[in-house]
Formats: structure tokens, sequence, C-alpha cells
């Protein structure tokens, strides 16, 4: 099934060592508050890296990733994604919608479609047929062990399997880049290792690129990469958990 999801991959035809995205002295200020939550970042997440961002709550850890992602747009700076800029993209939606995927603390999962519904959601408009939907859904849905609750409302799901449905719906174009945003941080420890050693099983096996953010050691020790901010700031970014 591995190779099922990870067909035709955009990442498969890219250079190794590129970068999937990357951001050039980027600044954010919310005019709200006057708070400078991003000042001055330059960072590259290479195509099939593995990089963990940590640091004390509102040191601009989501708002970095809201930045990485296109999410939210930088006061001054650039976001490249595979080398052009969101800035000039003609089609920000499609790029977001078909080769990155999020997953946030609180899942964003739809209380009243079942697990199977969630994670075609992204699917839509693709051209595909429903029972290719279905089907691909199904296999998602297999791959983050929930094959046993794909009719299932999430409700009716753990906190723990929530998470996983929005990992699965994540993964419902084969982004070539996952970004996570405190992934485990709504989790108790055993769930929440449970996520993090299934995150790391899947960058392994279908080789997107991957951030995460995370106050969690444990999450940052899978990571290739730590990038720890403070104020704003990248004040470190070591290989490895630091
Ligand atoms: N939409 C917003 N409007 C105004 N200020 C914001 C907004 N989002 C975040 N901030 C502020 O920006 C700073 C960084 O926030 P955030 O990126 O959420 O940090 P973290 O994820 O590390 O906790 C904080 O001071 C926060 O209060
Ligand atoms: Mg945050």
């Amino acid at each position: 099934m591995e190779s099922r999801l990870n067909g035709g991959r955009p990442a498969d035809s890219q250079a190794p060592g590129g970068a999937v995205v990357a951001l050039r002295d980027v600044t954010k200020v919310y005019r709200d508050g006057n708070v400078r939550a991003v000042s001055g970042v330059s960072l590259e997440v290479p195509e099939q890296g593995f990089l963990s961002v940590t640091g004390p709550s509102g040191c601009g850890k989501s708002t970095l990733l809201n930045l990485l992602g296109g999410l939210d747009t930088p006061t001054s700076g650039g976001v490249f994604f595979r080398g052009q800029s969101l800035a000039t993209h003609k089609d920000l939606d499609r790029l977001r919608s078909r080769t990155i995927g999020f997953v946030f603390q609180t899942f964003h999962l739809l209380p009243n479609l079942t697990a199977r519904e969630n994670v075609q959601l992204p699917m839509f408009g693709d051209g595909r047929r429903d029972a290719e939907r279905e089907a691909q859904a199904a296999a998602l849905l297999a791959r983050v062990g929930l094959a046993d609750r794909e009719d299932h409302l999430p409700g009716a799901l753990s906190i723990g399997q929530r998470q996983r449905v929005a990992i699965a719906r994540a993964l419902a174009n084969q982004p070539a880049l996952l970004l996570a945003d405190e992934p485990t941080g709504s989790l108790d420890s055993e769930s929440g290792t449970t996520v993090m050693d299934l995150l790391g099983h899947l960058h392994a096996d279908l080789g997107m690129a991957m951030v995460v953010v995370t106050h969690d050691p444990a999450v940052a020790e899978r990571a290739e990469r730590t990038v720890r901010m403070l104020d704003g700031r990248i004040v470190s970014d070591t290989a490895g958990c630091p």
C-alpha cells in the first residue's frame, strides 16, 4: 500500500537536496497588539526532511508554521515553495490543498461526518470517482490503524483516534509537505506516543517533508533537525534533538 499512497508524488521528481519550502528574512507583525511574532527568520525545509520546532508559548511557532504553509502572509520577506514565491503564486488555494497537509492540535474534524468522509474532504474537486475516493480514504484509515473505525463519527472516537483521522486526512492528496502544530498537545502521553510513532513511520515510509511544532522533547527526538525559537527568532538549528 505504501507504494500506492506514494504513487506519483511530485516530490519524487525533485532533485534531492532542494528545499520544498523556504523562508527568506521573513517578518510577521500582527497589527492587532503590534506584535512582532516572527522576526527576520530564514529557514529551508529540505525535500523529505523532518524538522521539529520548539520554544516557549508565544515565541512564534504557530505563526512560523502558518507562514510555511501559506496560511498566513509575511509582513516582509519571502516564502518560496519549490523556488516559487507564494506572493506571486497563481493558485495558492490549490497549492495548499494539493501539496501541503496540515495537522492541528485540536484536529478540526467535521463532527457530522464519519471518519471516512472527513478523510475524503480534501479530495473533492480532483475529478476522481466517489468509489476511488472512498477506497483511498479507507486505505489511509487502515494506514493509521483505524480500519475498523471508518464509519464512526469523531465524537465516537477517542481523542488519539481523532488525531489519527486528522493525520489520514492530511495525507489525502499525498502532500509533499506535512505541517503539524502541536499534534500531541491535546493527547495523553500514551496516545501522544502513538501519534508521534505514526508520524515517524509515515515520514520514513512516504518520504514527505515534515515540520512538527512541539513542546515535547520525545517528539523532537524523532526529527532530523530541531529549530528552537525565542521571541520570534530562530536561536538554534541543530541536527537531532537539542
Ligand atoms: N492573529 C493574531 N493577532 C495578534 N497577535 C497574534 C495573533 N496570532 C498570534 N499572535 C501573537 O503572536 C505571538 C506569537 O504567537 P504564536 O505564533 O501563536 O506563538 P506559539 O505558537 O509559539 O505559542 C504571540 O505574542 C501571540 O500573542
Ligand atoms: Mg502555537
